[in-house]
């Protein structure tokens, strides 16, 4: 059996000035110090990424970012390509959030564009996918994650998808209080890495890591890490505050 590498990740989204990140993070360092075999990451909004790279260092804990376009450079106004994602210190970055595909018009098409231009610049995508309440309610959940997964993934080989981290993030749970029962998160995940079996091959299905998100709190961080295909959270409002996030990353402890 695989041993996948629990990753804890917390998302800030549109949170924190620099000096609150920096704060926020050097108190993070030192609560995370020692997470038992716990990966631990934070995406903090981009003018706190450089900052917050400085103040990480070779820490336990590493950098992500929320978003990136698909072209490296160019006449683009206001974006940021994966290559200076690396060059201010992430790793990872998360593409496809729902809020991103709610608000900002991201499709799976952009969604495909970003994973592959992560994948080209050595970040490893944190690829979110996830149903609205009313597809649900109208049992639609596995044909919407269906075509999501295979949508995003269109045209990479299996070989560029060695790094790849998925999320579930049901978007009926995000920011709701309201996180999916541990049946229905076993349930989406153990679809999705049977998906990715079907797509590409069993060694890359077990080797993924997919990330559950949606009020993940301290209260329920240990059932849903407990569920067989759970490797690890994608964290909004409880990973603002270092010591609520802390107890997130040491959930074995
Ligand atoms: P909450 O943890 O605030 O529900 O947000 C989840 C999320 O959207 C993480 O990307």
């Amino acid at each position: 059996m695989q041993q996948r590498t629990p990753l804890i990740a917390g998302n800030w989204k549109m949170h924190k000035t620099v000096d609150q990140a920096r704060e926020t993070a050097r108190q993070l360092a030192a609560l995370a110090a020692d997470a038992d075999g716990v990966e631990a990451m934070i995406a903090p909004p981009f003018t706190a990424l450089a900052p917050v790279a400085e103040v990480l260092g070779q820490g336990p804990v590493r950098l992500g970012a929320q978003n990136l376009f698909h072209e490296d450079e160019g006449a683009f106004t206001g974006e940021v390509s994966a290559p200076m994602l690396v060059s201010a210190g992430c790793r990872y970055v998360i593409i496809g959030h729902s809020e991103r595909r709610q608000y900002f018009g991201e499709t799976d098409r952009t969604v495909n564009l970003k994973i592959a231009a992560a994948l080209r610049a050595g970040l490893r995508p944190i690829f979110c996918i996830g149903e609205s309440e009313t597809e649900r309610e109208a049992q639609k959940t596995f044909s919407v994650l269906d075509k999501q997964v295979r949508k995003g993934l269109e045209g990479l080989s299996l070989a560029q998808l060695t790094p790849l981290v998925m999320a579930y993030e049901p978007v009926w749970a995000i920011g709701t209080g309201k996180a999916a029962s541990p049946q229905q998160a076993q349930e989406v995940h153990a679809f999705v890495r049977s998906l990715l079996a079907e797509m590409y091959d069993t060694a890359l299905a077990q080797s993924v890591r997919i990330l559950y998100g949606g009020s993940v709190k301290p209260a329920n961080v240990r059932e849903l890490m407990a569920l067989a295909d759970v490797d690890g959270a994608l964290v909004g409002g409880a990973s603002l505050d270092a010591g609520t996030f802390s107890q997130l990353i040491n959930y074995r402890k």
